[in-house]
């Protein structure tokens, strides 16, 4: 995600995939580099975060969808070191160094709102719902950079059906945790803390949505926003707001952090279009994370014969 106090201009390649990662890339891919291979091959049964986080090390018998696309993963190494994740951080390697602060039990997410049964869910309540399955979707970031990731997760349409939503809901707001304390990039000004995203309620119980509990079959690492957060993958990666508390069902769109620091830049769809730039840079390209050369982006991110019907008759480039 980028700020115009960032800095102006072009996503430049070297902010995208920096010389460091990019070597250690050719190391892994020309010399099958041993720790780097042995990391990789260790998953998912050997796994730091999951022990850390008292969890059993891997999610078993995950049921392929038929939503996953059949590209090449981008590598573990990359899903997980190349982050963002403001509230540890603006730099990519930040989340990976500082999430460790991150406590992610006890940890519950409150679903309220418009709502005939609104409740507070444990974590691990939600980590029985299913269909728990394995989903490798494209996440494109607006930053023009793009990840292929098979993450874990179950429909967001399963948790919203076990509170009843009201007549009156028609939006979905989700919340980050609020807590400087754990959260480090909380102590700046830089965002009007905590994070916050919506959706609308069809794009929310759209079966492509879900609620991401690992990827590459395992709990998710802290910095991939641990331990539960949103994957919407036909939307800019802004939208997948990570480490959700709360879950609010609206009757008025909500305001979402990036509308309130940029309203020009960031609109509430985000729905991926090469067609509409950025007020800085251009949407038509992206560098899938891992690859030298661009590739043209897809509208939808590639999604549009399962999602274009939900903006039928809905001018774009006005509802950016
Ligand atoms: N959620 C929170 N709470 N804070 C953030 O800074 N960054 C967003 C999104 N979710 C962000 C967030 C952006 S800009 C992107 S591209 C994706 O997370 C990146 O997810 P990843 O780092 O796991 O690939």
């Amino acid at each position: 995600m980028l700020i115009k106090r960032a800095f102006s201009g072009d996503p430049k390649p070297s902010e995208i995939t920096d010389a460091k990662s990019y070597a250690a890339r050719r190391c892994f891919l020309k010399f099958s580099c041993a720790t780097a291979m042995g990391a990789a091959l260790m998953l998912p049964t050997e796994s730091p975060w999951a022990e850390e986080n008292g969890l059993a090390a891997d999610f078993n018998n995950l049921k392929a969808s038929p939503f996953s696309t059949t590209e090449e993963k981008t590598s573990f190494r990359d899903a997980t070191r190349y982050n963002n994740f403001y509230e540890f951080g603006t730099a990519k390697g930040d989340p990976e160094r500082n999430a460790h602060t991150l406590r992610v039990r006890p940890w519950t997410v409150a679903v309220e709102g418009e709502a005939g049964k609104p409740r507070i869910f444990d974590i691990d309540e939600l980590l029985k719902i299913s269909p728990l399955e394995e989903r490798i979707y494209r996440l494109r970031c607006v930053e023009a950079w793009s990840m292929v990731i098979p993450w874990v997760g179950f429909p967001l349409a399963e948790l919203l059906k076990r509170v009843e939503p009201t007549g009156n809901a028609k939006f979905v707001e989700f919340t980050t945790l609020h807590d400087p304390e754990q959260m480090p990039g909380q102590r700046s000004t830089m965002l009007d803390w905590p994070y916050v995203e919506g959706l609308r309620l069809d794009e929310a119980r759209h079966p492509l949505t879900i609620l991401a509990v690992g990827l590459y079959g395992n709990v998710l690492p802290k910095q991939n926003g641990a331990p539960i957060r949103l994957i919407v993958p036909w939307k800019y990666g802004f939208k997948s707001i990570k480490s959700i508390v709360r879950i609010r069902l609206t009757e008025e769109p909500p305001l979402t952090t990036w509308m309130k620091a940029a309203p020009r830049e960031y609109g509430f769809y985000a729905n991926v279009n090469p067609e509409v730039d950025h007020p800085r840079w251009s949407q038509a390209k992206e560098r899938r994370i891992g690859d030298f050369l661009k590739r043209p982006t897809l509208m939808f991110n590639g999604y549009g014969e399962q999602v274009a019907h939900l903006y039928s008759g809905m001018d774009l480039q006005k509802y950016f």
